[in-house]
């Protein structure tokens, strides 16, 4: 039975995340439509997608015509690059508010720096909107993501999302505030980029060495699945006694984390993070001063 009527603007490298995750899993199904504003790649879509409505147009009435057999909910997932949001609010607020609505309108963004008080603004009176902040390993069902809800979603809508969200994200923490999306960013949205920095930096030191590049490649990466497997399984367990375990006292990996020590590793890792946050949250304020320059 369908349960909600899901639509997906700007279907990208995410918005094509979001689709397989959905496909993969037929526990709860959703009556799906994709909007793509290049009739190319619509094309290409409706190649990959065959049973899913693919439009170039957000306020196509066949998105928006709302029969009574397609649930209660529409939920419109947002996927574009930022700049584009604003177009895509005003274009479903209009298809919205044409429309015989009644179904309840959710909206879901994943656009860095698109606040709620923005999203508001476009958005019909009313609208569930809940900000999403994921991370690439999506693209293999394996990301993290921060969600925050407006004061109109339910927790009921909150929860359907995060199950949405499940499905290519082990990992959907509800947060409490919505300035906390900033620092999610930082140390989950942008985690995928300081792993690749230490898996090259290993395989690297290993070539110096003389262990060829792809051997260095497949050890450094199984090693850090497999720690980060073990730090998942063991959720009582601290990160330093994790590290303390690795560490036998006078053994060779003490003596590396020493070293990384002596060079002040943490505080570099501290203020890039700190770096990261200013710029995320520079972000949301550069939106909001433009969008006072604009009301
Ligand atoms: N990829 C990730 O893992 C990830 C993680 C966290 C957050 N995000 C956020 O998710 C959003 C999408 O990221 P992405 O990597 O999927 O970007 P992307 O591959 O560029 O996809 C965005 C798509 O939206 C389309 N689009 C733009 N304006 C549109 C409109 N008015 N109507 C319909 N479609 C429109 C774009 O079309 P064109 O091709 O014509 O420009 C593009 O295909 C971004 O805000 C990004 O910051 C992504």
């Amino acid at each position: 039975m369908i349960s909600s009527q899901l639509t997906i603007v700007g279907c990208g490298v995410f918005g094509r995340a979001i689709v397989n995750g959905l496909l993969s899993d037929t526990s709860q199904s959703y009556s799906l439509s994709l909007t793509h504003r290049r009739p190319d790649a619509a094309k290409r879509l409706q190649n990959d997608y065959p049973n899913v409505l693919i439009t170039t147009d957000n306020t196509d009435v066949r998105i928006w015509r709302s029969p009574q057999d397609l649930g209660t909910k529409h939920i419109v997932v947002i996927a574009t690059q930022p700049r584009y949001t604003g177009d895509v609010c005003r274009d479903i607020r209009q298809a919205f508010l044409a429309a015989d609505r009644t179904q309840q309108l959710v909206v879901v963004t994943v656009c860095p720096g698109i606040t709620i008080k923005q999203l508001e603004s476009w958005l019909p009176l009313n609208t569930s909107i809940v900000r999403a902040m994921p991370n690439t390993p999506i693209a293999v069902r394996q990301g993290a993501t921060g969600i925050f809800p407006n004061q109109c979603t339910s927790s009921v809508v909150a929860s359907e999302v995060q199950s949405i969200f499940k499905r290519m994200s082990p990992v959907v923490a509800l947060l409490p505030r919505e300035d906390l999306l900033d620092i999610v960013a930082s140390i989950s949205g942008s985690a995928p980029a300081y792993f690749f920095y230490l898996l090259q930096n290993l395989v690297a030191s290993g070539a110096a060495r003389g262990l060829p590049i792809d051997i260095g490649r497949d050890l450094v990466v199984q090693s850090c699945l497999g720690a980060a497997v073990l730090a998942q399984t063991a959720p009582k367990t601290t990160l330093l006694e994790l590290l303390g375990h690795v560490c036998v006292p006078g053994g060779s990996t003490e003596k590396a984390i020493q070293t990384l020590d002596r060079f002040k590793s943490s505080m570099a890792i501290q203020a890039a993070v700190e770096e990261s946050w200013h710029a995320n949250c520079a972000m949301s304020k550069e939106a909001l001063t433009e969008m006072g320059n604009i009301l």
